[in-house]
């Protein structure tokens, strides 16, 4: 199963498809969760990207691409995987096309629906684990302990990028060059639209539902 989950900031697609790779057996390959890595390690990606990520703009296409070829040159991607946060514009969806065969390559793409109002709402009360990367939320997926993660005990942080200002920006650049993608894969009948409103239990019901 080759999935590509598409969606705006806070629209629960790293919560799905963290899940939906545990239930596969397939890795889940997240840009984001990539490049916050290289960020902490300090390496060139993660200066060159730490500026860009923090205002709620794009990183260059061609940083994009290197890092998701080298990552489905590993030997697990072989069986499948779930790419969360890539391809989010027409060029890094084309060279994906390359890297996995002619045509869409077998590819299926959920695209998750949530209204911009919603989504505000989502990344405020958002708390990630920065050791593990597990994801809560303050109200509808508090951890057990107070603001500490349940895996490994470590304190639970805001993201940097999730203030105000970078969040508009992040969702009009998922308006502006994202959408696009979400119709570039509708062309070729292998997109699914699913409704990201209500529970994370229904909405992964959904989604489930949508690939079988
Ligand atoms: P990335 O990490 O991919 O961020 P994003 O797309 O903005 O998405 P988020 O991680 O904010 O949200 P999500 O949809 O995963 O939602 P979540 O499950 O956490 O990218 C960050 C940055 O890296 C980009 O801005 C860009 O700079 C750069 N980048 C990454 N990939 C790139 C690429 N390909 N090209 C160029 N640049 C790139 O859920 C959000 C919250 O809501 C959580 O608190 C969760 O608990 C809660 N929640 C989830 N589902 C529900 C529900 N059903 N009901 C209520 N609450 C819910």
């Amino acid at each position: 199963m080759k999935l590509i989950f598409i969606g705006p900031p806070g629209s629960g697609k790293g919560t799905q498809a963290k899940r939906l790779a545990g239930r596969l057996g397939i890795p889940h390959i997240s840009t984001g969760d990539r490049l916050r890595e290289a960020v902490t390690e300090g390496t060139d990606l993660g200066r060159k990207a730490a500026p860009i990520m923090a205002s709620g703009g794009l990183v260059p296409d061609e940083l994009m691409v290197g890092i998701i070829r080298d990552r489905l040159a590993k030997p697990d991607a072989k069986k499948g995987f779930i790419l969360d946060g890539f391809p989010r514009t027409l060029m890094q969806a084309e060279k994906l096309e390359r890297l996995v065969g002619n045509g869409a390559g077998g590819l299926r793409v959920v695209q998750l629906l949530v209204p911009d109002d919603v989504i505000v709402k989502r990344i405020a009360l958002r708390r990630s684990c920065p050791e593990c990367g597990a994801i809560y939320h303050l109200e509808t997926a508090p951890p057990r302990n107070d603001r500490v993660c349940d895996r490994d005990g470590k304190e639970l942080v805001a993201r940097p990028d999730d203030t105000e200002q970078a969040v508009r920006k992040r969702l009009e650049a998922f308006h502006r060059q994202t959408l696009p993608v979400a119709t570039f894969y509708k062309v070729k009948s292998v997109l699914r639209e699913v409704d990201g409103m209500g529970p994370v239990d229904d909405v992964f019901e959904r989604i489930e539902r949508s690939l079988s």
